[in-house]
């Protein structure tokens, strides 16, 4: 009976001191209040994905995550002979930063199934974002392949995304990412670490139905700045047709999320 004569004594002592306000509070049935003070929920880290089976890409060994990008242009091939597979000769595309759709990081995030799919649909709602050759070759205007940057508006979104930056291949051959609309001017010279097949449900593209171009782990070739580590994920699009003629070039529409870290 101990607890009831502290009882006792705290009623006794609430109704001593405490002022009429406070006495309505002795009564011990009254909830304890809640905390008034809101916390945070825990912040979502977004988590790199994988294609579902078999060999995955390596992970980003401690890397910090700066952006997840969208990634829409042409992969250019060339071709030695007719009935062979197309040779890569490298892409062009422009980025937009999606950091802020991925599911639970903001008001704007997608649901899971929706950003895992957003490639396909840039691929096949959005306009090619290159200036396209106007004479008979295909692809890219190869003196001036870029438009002016601009953010992109994607049905669905309650605002355009932002310009973030151009995928090409340099002189050397060389992948880069000139990521000239983030805050520090990042740039990523890569060398391709390894590549998987993408999903058997992967997106094969429209125009042509090519099926969707390897994910990749990139990692920086040595002169990169403020990027480490590039992935190609949920891509769409993108693989080459089967070769007609020798000499023959392809430029094959595709889209991509990228996946840029630091360390
Ligand atoms: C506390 O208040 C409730 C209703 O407000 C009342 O039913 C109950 O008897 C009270 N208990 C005590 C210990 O005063
Ligand atoms: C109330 O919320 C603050 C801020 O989140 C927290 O530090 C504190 O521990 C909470 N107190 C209780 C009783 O939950
Ligand atoms: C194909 O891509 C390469 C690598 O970025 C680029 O240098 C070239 O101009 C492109 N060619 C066409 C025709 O788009």
């Amino acid at each position: 009976m101990q607890s009831k004569s502290l009882f006792a004594f705290f009623s006794a002592l609430a109704l001593s001191s405490a002022s009429p306000l406070r006495r309505r509070c002795s009564n011990s049935t009254v909830p304890t209040p809640t905390n008034s003070t809101t916390t945070p929920p825990a912040a979502t880290v977004p988590v790199l994905p994988t294609t579902g089976s078999g060999t995955q890409l390596a992970g980003a060994d401690g890397a910090t995550l700066k952006h997840i990008l969208v990634g829409h242009g042409i992969q250019n091939y060339t071709c030695t002979a007719a009935d062979v597979t197309a040779t890569s000769i490298g892409a062009l595309a422009v980025l937009w930063e999606i950091t802020d759709l991925y599911p639970g990081v903001s008001s704007s995030s997608l649901s899971a199934a929706d950003f895992d799919t957003f490639t396909s649909k840039v691929l096949r709602t959005t306009s090619m974002p290159l200036n396209m050759a106007t004479d008979s070759t295909t692809g890219a205007d190869v003196a001036a392949p870029f438009p002016a940057p601009v953010d992109l508006t994607v049905d669905g979104l309650s605002a355009p995304i932002k310009f973030l930056g151009h995928h090409f291949f340099d002189s050397a051959n060389t992948p880069t990412f000139d990521l000239s609309g983030a805050d520090d001017g990042e740039l990523f010279k890569g060398k391709k670490d390894a590549n998987i097949a993408a999903p058997a449900d992967a997106d094969k593209g429209e125009d042509p139905i090519t099926g969707a171009v390897d994910w990749l782990r990139l990692s920086d070739k040595g002169t990169s700045t403020g990027v480490s580590l590039v992935y190609r994920v949920w891509t769409a699009g993108g693989n080459p047709e089967t070769c007609t003629d020798a000499g023959e070039s392809q430029s094959i529409p595709y889209t991509a999320q990228y996946w840029i870290f630091s360390a």
